[in-house]
Protein backbone atom coordinates (compact mmCIF):
# COMPACT_ATOMS: atom_id res chain seq x y z
CA UNK A 1 0.00 0.00 0.00
CA UNK A 2 1.22 3.16 -0.71
CA UNK A 3 -0.02 6.79 -0.37
CA UNK A 4 0.08 9.79 -1.78
CA UNK A 5 -0.49 13.62 -0.13
CA UNK A 6 -1.12 16.34 -2.38
CA UNK A 7 -3.94 18.48 -4.07
CA UNK A 8 -6.16 16.05 -6.10
CA UNK A 9 -8.33 16.22 -9.23
CA UNK A 10 -10.76 13.19 -9.24
CA UNK A 11 -14.44 13.00 -11.24
CA UNK A 12 -17.57 12.54 -9.44
CA UNK A 13 -18.86 8.90 -11.56
CA UNK A 14 -22.39 10.13 -12.55
CA UNK A 15 -22.54 13.91 -12.08
CA UNK A 16 -22.77 16.24 -14.92
CA UNK A 17 -19.43 16.48 -17.05
CA UNK A 18 -19.61 20.24 -16.82
CA UNK A 19 -19.06 20.50 -13.03
CA UNK A 20 -18.56 16.91 -12.07
CA UNK A 21 -14.99 18.34 -11.02
CA UNK A 22 -13.57 17.58 -7.37
CA UNK A 23 -10.75 19.03 -5.82
CA UNK A 24 -9.40 19.18 -2.74
CA UNK A 25 -6.65 21.24 -2.15
CA UNK A 26 -4.58 18.99 0.66
CA UNK A 27 -5.76 15.29 -0.62
CA UNK A 28 -4.85 12.07 -0.19
CA UNK A 29 -4.72 9.47 -2.79
CA UNK A 30 -4.13 5.84 -1.56
CA UNK A 31 -3.05 2.72 -3.86
CA UNK A 32 -2.48 -0.73 -3.53
CA UNK A 33 -3.02 -4.55 -4.85
CA UNK A 34 -6.78 -5.52 -5.32
CA UNK A 35 -7.67 -9.14 -4.75
CA UNK A 36 -5.75 -10.13 -8.43
CA UNK A 37 -2.41 -8.44 -7.39
CA UNK A 38 -3.59 -5.12 -9.78
CA UNK A 39 -3.09 -1.61 -8.24
CA UNK A 40 -6.42 0.55 -7.41
CA UNK A 41 -7.14 3.31 -6.11
CA UNK A 42 -8.43 2.28 -2.11
CA UNK A 43 -8.98 5.64 -1.19
CA UNK A 44 -9.39 9.15 -2.16
CA UNK A 45 -10.29 12.61 -0.77
CA UNK A 46 -9.29 14.66 1.66
CA UNK A 47 -6.21 14.38 3.72
CA UNK A 48 -8.24 15.54 6.72
CA UNK A 49 -10.89 13.03 6.73
CA UNK A 50 -9.08 10.30 5.66
CA UNK A 51 -5.96 10.74 7.76
CA UNK A 52 -7.54 8.82 11.10
CA UNK A 53 -8.94 6.43 9.37
CA UNK A 54 -6.20 5.24 7.67
CA UNK A 55 -3.39 5.17 10.42
CA UNK A 56 -6.41 2.52 12.27
CA UNK A 57 -6.18 0.30 9.14
CA UNK A 58 -2.75 0.95 8.06
CA UNK A 59 -0.57 1.54 11.04
CA UNK A 60 2.75 1.06 8.60
CA UNK A 61 1.38 3.38 6.02
CA UNK A 62 4.25 5.66 4.60
CA UNK A 63 2.74 8.78 2.71
CA UNK A 64 4.87 10.76 0.11
CA UNK A 65 4.28 14.30 0.54
CA UNK A 66 4.09 16.53 -2.64
CA UNK A 67 3.57 19.64 -1.55
CA UNK A 68 2.21 22.21 -3.81
CA UNK A 69 1.93 19.54 -6.47
CA UNK A 70 -1.80 18.24 -7.97
CA UNK A 71 -2.32 14.42 -8.46
CA UNK A 72 -4.96 13.55 -11.48
CA UNK A 73 -6.22 11.12 -13.51
CA UNK A 74 -3.45 9.89 -16.18
CA UNK A 75 -4.83 11.29 -19.36
CA UNK A 76 -6.51 8.51 -22.59
CA UNK A 77 -5.65 9.35 -25.76
CA UNK A 78 -8.51 7.46 -28.01
CA UNK A 79 -6.82 8.02 -30.97
CA UNK A 80 -3.42 7.95 -32.85
CA UNK A 81 -0.88 6.73 -34.77
CA UNK A 82 2.58 5.30 -33.49
CA UNK A 83 4.19 4.51 -36.89
CA UNK A 84 3.43 8.34 -37.44
CA UNK A 85 5.66 9.91 -34.76
CA UNK A 86 8.26 10.87 -37.39
CA UNK A 87 5.12 12.46 -39.27
CA UNK A 88 4.50 15.02 -37.15
CA UNK A 89 4.64 18.36 -38.92
CA UNK A 90 4.31 16.98 -42.27
CA UNK A 91 2.26 19.92 -44.41
CA UNK A 92 0.00 19.28 -47.40
CA UNK A 93 -2.81 20.10 -49.09
CA UNK A 94 -5.39 17.75 -47.37
CA UNK A 95 -5.91 14.08 -45.80
CA UNK A 96 -5.23 12.14 -49.03
CA UNK A 97 -2.30 13.89 -50.24
CA UNK A 98 -0.59 13.97 -46.64
CA UNK A 99 -1.75 10.07 -46.66
CA UNK A 100 0.38 9.89 -49.74
CA UNK A 101 3.59 11.85 -49.72
CA UNK A 102 4.06 11.27 -45.76
CA UNK A 103 2.54 9.08 -44.34
CA UNK A 104 2.54 5.59 -46.07
CA UNK A 105 5.73 6.12 -46.81
CA UNK A 106 7.31 5.98 -43.69
CA UNK A 107 4.43 3.37 -42.30
CA UNK A 108 6.04 0.65 -44.41
CA UNK A 109 9.67 1.08 -42.82
CA UNK A 110 7.41 -1.20 -39.99
CA UNK A 111 7.61 -3.92 -41.68
CA UNK A 112 11.07 -4.32 -40.10
CA UNK A 113 11.07 -5.59 -36.63
CA UNK A 114 14.15 -3.70 -35.28
CA UNK A 115 12.95 -0.23 -36.94
CA UNK A 116 9.56 -0.94 -35.19
CA UNK A 117 11.03 -1.69 -31.72
CA UNK A 118 12.77 1.58 -31.48
CA UNK A 119 9.71 3.70 -32.58
CA UNK A 120 7.54 2.00 -29.96
CA UNK A 121 10.07 2.66 -27.30
CA UNK A 122 10.03 6.29 -28.44
CA UNK A 123 6.69 6.98 -28.46
CA UNK A 124 5.66 4.70 -25.36
CA UNK A 125 8.57 7.34 -23.33
CA UNK A 126 6.66 10.72 -25.23
CA UNK A 127 3.35 9.16 -24.23
CA UNK A 128 3.89 9.01 -20.65
CA UNK A 129 5.94 11.84 -20.51
CA UNK A 130 2.91 13.68 -21.75
CA UNK A 131 0.70 12.72 -19.32
CA UNK A 132 -0.38 9.67 -21.24
CA UNK A 133 -1.23 6.44 -19.41
CA UNK A 134 -3.68 4.79 -21.79
CA UNK A 135 -4.11 4.76 -25.32
CA UNK A 136 -6.05 3.31 -28.31
CA UNK A 137 -3.65 3.49 -30.89
CA UNK A 138 -3.17 2.22 -34.81
CA UNK A 139 0.16 0.25 -35.49
CA UNK A 140 0.68 -0.12 -39.06
CA UNK A 141 -0.58 -3.04 -41.79
CA UNK A 142 2.60 -5.31 -40.16
CA UNK A 143 2.12 -7.60 -37.42
CA UNK A 144 5.81 -7.03 -36.75
CA UNK A 145 4.52 -3.27 -35.69
CA UNK A 146 2.10 -4.33 -33.42
CA UNK A 147 4.05 -7.14 -31.98
CA UNK A 148 6.62 -4.76 -31.06
CA UNK A 149 4.17 -1.65 -29.63
CA UNK A 150 2.74 -4.39 -26.93
CA UNK A 151 6.18 -6.12 -26.17
CA UNK A 152 7.05 -2.79 -24.74
CA UNK A 153 3.78 -1.29 -23.65
CA UNK A 154 3.90 -4.55 -21.39
CA UNK A 155 7.25 -4.06 -20.27
CA UNK A 156 5.48 -0.66 -18.51
CA UNK A 157 2.06 -2.39 -17.55
CA UNK A 158 0.93 0.20 -19.51
CA UNK A 159 -2.87 -0.15 -20.25
CA UNK A 160 -2.67 0.13 -24.02
CA UNK A 161 -4.97 -1.05 -26.81
CA UNK A 162 -3.98 -1.56 -30.59
CA UNK A 163 -4.36 -3.32 -33.61
CA UNK A 164 -2.81 -4.15 -36.96
CA UNK A 165 -4.11 -1.70 -39.73
CA UNK A 166 -6.49 -3.27 -42.41
CA UNK A 167 -5.70 -2.30 -45.55
CA UNK A 168 -6.22 -4.87 -49.02
CA UNK A 169 -6.75 -1.88 -51.29
CA UNK A 170 -5.58 1.73 -52.71
CA UNK A 171 -2.59 1.39 -50.54
CA UNK A 172 0.85 1.24 -51.77
CA UNK A 173 3.21 -2.28 -52.10
CA UNK A 174 4.85 -2.13 -49.01
CA UNK A 175 2.25 -1.37 -46.80
CA UNK A 176 -1.24 -3.29 -48.67
CA UNK A 177 -1.92 -6.40 -46.92
CA UNK A 178 -3.91 -9.50 -48.68
CA UNK A 179 -7.38 -9.86 -47.74
CA UNK A 180 -7.62 -13.19 -46.21
CA UNK A 181 -4.06 -13.61 -44.56
CA UNK A 182 -5.07 -10.29 -42.58
CA UNK A 183 -7.95 -11.31 -41.53
CA UNK A 184 -5.64 -14.54 -40.16
CA UNK A 185 -2.96 -12.10 -38.90
CA UNK A 186 -5.98 -10.19 -37.06
CA UNK A 187 -7.19 -13.29 -35.68
CA UNK A 188 -3.59 -14.30 -34.25
CA UNK A 189 -2.79 -10.95 -32.73
CA UNK A 190 -6.20 -11.08 -30.97
CA UNK A 191 -5.71 -14.47 -29.32
CA UNK A 192 -1.86 -13.39 -28.75
CA UNK A 193 -2.64 -10.63 -26.95
CA UNK A 194 -6.12 -9.46 -26.43
CA UNK A 195 -6.47 -9.67 -22.53
CA UNK A 196 -3.14 -10.37 -21.78
CA UNK A 197 -2.80 -8.15 -18.27
CA UNK A 198 -3.55 -4.26 -19.40
CA UNK A 199 -3.54 -4.75 -23.01
CA UNK A 200 -6.13 -5.16 -25.29
CA UNK A 201 -6.19 -5.67 -28.89
CA UNK A 202 -8.47 -3.57 -31.73
CA UNK A 203 -10.17 -4.75 -34.80
CA UNK A 204 -8.28 -1.40 -37.23
CA UNK A 205 -9.67 -1.15 -41.03
CA UNK A 206 -7.50 2.11 -41.41
CA UNK A 207 -10.66 3.76 -43.11
CA UNK A 208 -13.42 2.17 -45.66
CA UNK A 209 -11.86 3.51 -48.92
CA UNK A 210 -8.86 1.41 -48.15
CA UNK A 211 -10.33 -2.28 -47.83
CA UNK A 212 -12.33 -4.25 -49.98
CA UNK A 213 -15.84 -5.60 -48.68
CA UNK A 214 -14.57 -8.88 -48.06
CA UNK A 215 -12.15 -7.48 -45.62
CA UNK A 216 -14.66 -5.66 -44.00
CA UNK A 217 -17.19 -8.36 -43.71
CA UNK A 218 -14.30 -10.31 -42.29
CA UNK A 219 -13.89 -7.88 -40.17
CA UNK A 220 -17.02 -7.36 -39.00
CA UNK A 221 -16.71 -11.01 -38.59
CA UNK A 222 -14.44 -11.09 -36.41
CA UNK A 223 -15.96 -8.22 -33.93
CA UNK A 224 -18.83 -10.26 -33.69
CA UNK A 225 -16.55 -13.20 -32.49
CA UNK A 226 -14.59 -11.12 -30.36
CA UNK A 227 -17.11 -9.04 -28.68
CA UNK A 228 -14.77 -7.30 -26.18
CA UNK A 229 -12.64 -6.65 -28.79
CA UNK A 230 -11.88 -3.00 -29.43
CA UNK A 231 -12.96 -1.30 -33.17
CA UNK A 232 -11.05 1.28 -34.55
CA UNK A 233 -11.45 3.38 -37.65
CA UNK A 234 -11.68 6.71 -39.32
CA UNK A 235 -14.73 8.36 -40.20
CA UNK A 236 -15.91 11.80 -42.28
CA UNK A 237 -12.87 13.33 -41.80
CA UNK A 238 -12.45 15.43 -44.72
CA UNK A 239 -14.68 16.16 -48.01
CA UNK A 240 -12.68 14.52 -50.91
CA UNK A 241 -12.27 11.09 -48.13
CA UNK A 242 -16.28 11.17 -48.17
CA UNK A 243 -16.38 11.37 -51.96
CA UNK A 244 -14.52 8.46 -52.33
CA UNK A 245 -16.09 6.34 -49.40
CA UNK A 246 -19.06 7.26 -51.48
CA UNK A 247 -18.14 6.33 -54.61
CA UNK A 248 -16.68 3.38 -53.28
CA UNK A 249 -19.89 1.92 -51.41
CA UNK A 250 -22.91 3.13 -52.77
CA UNK A 251 -25.79 0.92 -51.24
CA UNK A 252 -25.13 2.45 -47.92
CA UNK A 253 -26.69 5.20 -46.66
CA UNK A 254 -23.78 7.25 -45.79
CA UNK A 255 -20.01 6.80 -45.10
CA UNK A 256 -20.74 6.34 -41.57
CA UNK A 257 -23.28 3.72 -42.01
CA UNK A 258 -20.76 1.64 -44.56
CA UNK A 259 -19.19 0.46 -41.41
CA UNK A 260 -23.01 -0.49 -39.73
CA UNK A 261 -23.74 -2.49 -42.75
CA UNK A 262 -20.41 -4.60 -42.06
CA UNK A 263 -20.92 -5.30 -38.60
CA UNK A 264 -18.39 -2.81 -37.46
CA UNK A 265 -20.67 -0.29 -35.31
CA UNK A 266 -21.16 -1.69 -31.38
CA UNK A 267 -19.96 -0.58 -28.36
CA UNK A 268 -15.86 -0.49 -27.87
CA UNK A 269 -16.23 0.75 -31.87
CA UNK A 270 -14.25 4.37 -32.00
CA UNK A 271 -14.55 6.39 -35.19
CA UNK A 272 -11.59 8.93 -35.02
CA UNK A 273 -13.02 12.55 -36.79
CA UNK A 274 -16.78 12.30 -37.01
CA UNK A 275 -16.72 15.73 -38.47
CA UNK A 276 -19.14 15.76 -41.38
CA UNK A 277 -21.50 13.57 -40.15
CA UNK A 278 -25.43 14.78 -40.02
CA UNK A 279 -28.11 13.56 -37.32
CA UNK A 280 -28.85 10.66 -38.84
CA UNK A 281 -25.60 9.17 -38.97
CA UNK A 282 -24.78 10.89 -34.87
CA UNK A 283 -28.42 8.70 -33.70
CA UNK A 284 -26.76 5.59 -34.95
CA UNK A 285 -23.48 6.30 -33.56
CA UNK A 286 -25.91 6.56 -30.25
CA UNK A 287 -28.13 3.36 -31.07
CA UNK A 288 -25.28 1.32 -32.12
CA UNK A 289 -22.96 2.59 -28.74
CA UNK A 290 -20.39 3.36 -31.12
CA UNK A 291 -17.95 6.64 -30.15
CA UNK A 292 -16.39 9.20 -31.74
CA UNK A 293 -12.37 10.28 -31.15
CA UNK A 294 -12.19 13.96 -31.48
CA UNK A 295 -9.48 15.06 -32.69
CA UNK A 296 -9.08 18.84 -32.90
CA UNK A 297 -5.09 19.51 -33.81
CA UNK A 298 -4.96 17.11 -36.45
CA UNK A 299 -8.56 18.51 -37.75
CA UNK A 300 -7.45 21.99 -37.97
CA UNK A 301 -3.83 21.18 -39.10
CA UNK A 302 -4.71 19.22 -42.05
CA UNK A 303 -8.05 21.65 -42.70
CA UNK A 304 -10.17 19.04 -42.18
CA UNK A 305 -13.11 20.93 -40.31
CA UNK A 306 -14.76 21.44 -37.24
CA UNK A 307 -16.44 18.59 -34.76
CA UNK A 308 -19.59 19.73 -34.14
CA UNK A 309 -20.27 19.45 -30.06
CA UNK A 310 -23.75 20.93 -30.23
CA UNK A 311 -25.23 18.66 -32.63
CA UNK A 312 -23.26 15.60 -31.25
CA UNK A 313 -24.59 16.27 -27.91
CA UNK A 314 -27.64 17.06 -28.96
CA UNK A 315 -27.88 12.97 -30.46
CA UNK A 316 -26.16 11.94 -27.07
CA UNK A 317 -23.85 9.94 -28.27
CA UNK A 318 -20.25 9.34 -26.80
CA UNK A 319 -16.90 10.47 -27.66
CA UNK A 320 -13.32 11.81 -26.21
CA UNK A 321 -10.28 13.78 -26.73
CA UNK A 322 -7.39 12.53 -29.19
CA UNK A 323 -4.34 13.58 -30.44
CA UNK A 324 -4.29 11.92 -33.81
CA UNK A 325 -0.46 12.33 -33.76
CA UNK A 326 0.91 12.07 -36.82
CA UNK A 327 -1.88 14.15 -38.47
CA UNK A 328 -2.35 16.08 -34.94
CA UNK A 329 0.57 18.13 -34.26
CA UNK A 330 0.95 17.48 -30.69
CA UNK A 331 1.26 14.60 -27.59
CA UNK A 332 0.00 16.65 -24.85
CA UNK A 333 -3.39 16.71 -23.78
CA UNK A 334 -3.25 20.30 -22.89
CA UNK A 335 -3.04 21.31 -26.15
CA UNK A 336 -5.73 18.78 -27.24
CA UNK A 337 -8.03 20.31 -25.28
CA UNK A 338 -7.02 23.93 -25.84
CA UNK A 339 -7.81 23.27 -29.39
CA UNK A 340 -10.91 21.29 -28.22
CA UNK A 341 -11.48 24.76 -26.99
CA UNK A 342 -11.37 26.46 -30.26
CA UNK A 343 -13.04 24.40 -32.15
CA UNK A 344 -15.84 24.63 -29.46
CA UNK A 345 -16.16 28.39 -30.11
CA UNK A 346 -15.61 27.81 -33.99
CA UNK A 347 -19.08 28.67 -36.11
CA UNK A 348 -20.27 24.88 -37.39
CA UNK A 349 -22.28 24.63 -40.51
CA UNK A 350 -22.32 28.64 -41.06
CA UNK A 351 -23.79 29.29 -37.93
CA UNK A 352 -22.33 32.15 -35.78
CA UNK A 353 -20.33 31.10 -32.46
CA UNK A 354 -22.51 30.68 -29.79
CA UNK A 355 -22.19 32.80 -26.57
CA UNK A 356 -20.62 31.82 -23.77
CA UNK A 357 -18.52 28.51 -22.55
CA UNK A 358 -19.41 25.89 -24.60
CA UNK A 359 -17.01 23.72 -23.59
CA UNK A 360 -15.82 24.52 -19.98
CA UNK A 361 -12.33 23.41 -18.77
CA UNK A 362 -14.06 20.76 -16.31
CA UNK A 363 -15.71 19.14 -19.27
CA UNK A 364 -12.80 19.12 -21.42
CA UNK A 365 -10.46 17.80 -18.62
CA UNK A 366 -12.98 15.01 -17.87
CA UNK A 367 -13.49 14.19 -22.15
CA UNK A 368 -9.59 13.54 -22.21
CA UNK A 369 -10.24 11.19 -18.69
CA UNK A 370 -12.79 10.08 -17.17
CA UNK A 371 -14.87 11.20 -20.39
CA UNK A 372 -13.15 9.24 -22.81
CA UNK A 373 -12.71 6.29 -20.91
CA UNK A 374 -16.85 6.15 -20.56
CA UNK A 375 -16.28 6.41 -24.45
CA UNK A 376 -14.12 3.43 -24.82
CA UNK A 377 -15.95 1.34 -22.67
CA UNK A 378 -13.51 1.30 -19.46
CA UNK A 379 -15.79 4.07 -17.17
CA UNK A 380 -15.16 3.07 -13.89
CA UNK A 381 -11.54 1.16 -14.76
CA UNK A 382 -8.99 4.23 -15.84
CA UNK A 383 -9.60 7.76 -16.61
CA UNK A 384 -10.64 8.62 -12.71
CA UNK A 385 -9.05 8.61 -9.70
CA UNK A 386 -12.15 7.23 -7.22
CA UNK A 387 -11.64 3.85 -5.15
CA UNK A 388 -11.49 0.93 -7.07
CA UNK A 389 -9.94 2.33 -10.32
CA UNK A 390 -6.44 1.02 -11.71
CA UNK A 391 -3.81 3.56 -10.17
CA UNK A 392 -2.61 5.38 -13.12
CA UNK A 393 -2.01 9.05 -12.41
CA UNK A 394 -0.01 12.01 -12.77
CA UNK A 395 1.73 14.60 -10.78
CA UNK A 396 1.34 18.13 -11.94
CA UNK A 397 3.45 21.01 -11.15
CA UNK A 398 1.40 24.27 -11.83
CA UNK A 399 4.46 26.49 -11.07
CA UNK A 400 6.34 24.98 -13.94
CA UNK A 401 6.82 27.72 -15.86
CA UNK A 402 7.64 31.32 -14.49
CA UNK A 403 3.72 32.50 -16.43
CA UNK A 404 2.00 29.27 -15.58
CA UNK A 405 3.06 29.31 -12.30
CA UNK A 406 1.82 32.91 -11.53
CA UNK A 407 -1.48 32.31 -13.36
CA UNK A 408 -2.16 28.94 -11.64
CA UNK A 409 -1.68 31.69 -8.05
CA UNK A 410 -4.06 33.61 -9.07
CA UNK A 411 -7.07 31.26 -9.60
CA UNK A 412 -10.14 31.42 -7.46
CA UNK A 413 -11.93 28.59 -8.67
CA UNK A 414 -11.15 24.69 -9.79
CA UNK A 415 -12.11 26.12 -13.29
CA UNK A 416 -9.82 28.78 -13.32
CA UNK A 417 -6.64 26.61 -11.89
CA UNK A 418 -7.82 24.14 -15.00
CA UNK A 419 -8.14 26.71 -17.55
CA UNK A 420 -4.92 28.02 -16.61
CA UNK A 421 -3.08 24.61 -17.36
CA UNK A 422 -5.33 24.05 -20.18
CA UNK A 423 -4.07 27.60 -22.12
CA UNK A 424 -0.39 27.51 -20.77
CA UNK A 425 0.59 23.68 -20.10
CA UNK A 426 2.54 21.13 -21.35
CA UNK A 427 4.56 18.71 -20.86
CA UNK A 428 6.70 20.77 -18.80
CA UNK A 429 3.87 20.48 -16.30
CA UNK A 430 3.84 16.70 -16.42
CA UNK A 431 6.15 15.83 -13.75
CA UNK A 432 5.64 12.22 -13.76
CA UNK A 433 3.05 9.68 -15.19
CA UNK A 434 2.64 6.95 -12.60
CA UNK A 435 1.55 3.45 -13.89
CA UNK A 436 1.18 1.92 -10.57
CA UNK A 437 2.74 -1.77 -10.71
N1 LIG B 1 -7.62 8.19 -42.72
C1 LIG B 1 -7.03 7.04 -43.11
N2 LIG B 1 -5.81 6.92 -42.60
C2 LIG B 1 -5.60 8.01 -41.84
C3 LIG B 1 -4.50 8.45 -41.05
O1 LIG B 1 -3.47 7.81 -40.92
N3 LIG B 1 -4.67 9.65 -40.43
C4 LIG B 1 -5.79 10.39 -40.53
N4 LIG B 1 -5.87 11.54 -39.89
N5 LIG B 1 -6.83 9.99 -41.28
C5 LIG B 1 -6.73 8.82 -41.92
ZN1 LIG C 1 -5.95 8.86 -37.29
Amino acid sequence: MKAYRASLLRFAPHGDPHQSAIFDEDGLLVVGPDGSGCPVVHAAGSYHSLRANLRDQFPNLEVQHLPGRIIAPGFIDLHLHYPQTQVIGSPAAGLLPWLEKYTFPEEKNFSAPDYAAQEASFFIAEVLRNGVTTALAFASSHPASVNALFTEAKARNMRLITGKCLQDRNSPDGLRDETEQSLIDTEALIRRWHGKGRLGYAITPRFAPSSTDAQLRGAGELAARYPDVWIQSHVAENTDEIKWARELFPKSRSYLSTYADFGLMRERAVYAHSIHLDDADRNLMRATGAAAAVCPTSNLFLGSGFFDFAASDRAGFAYGLASDVGGGTSFSPFHTMLAAYYVGRAPVAGLAPQPGLSLSPQLLWWRHTAGAARAMGLEGVVGNLQVGCEADFIVLNPKATPLLARKAAQASSVDELLFAMIVLGDDRLIENAVIST
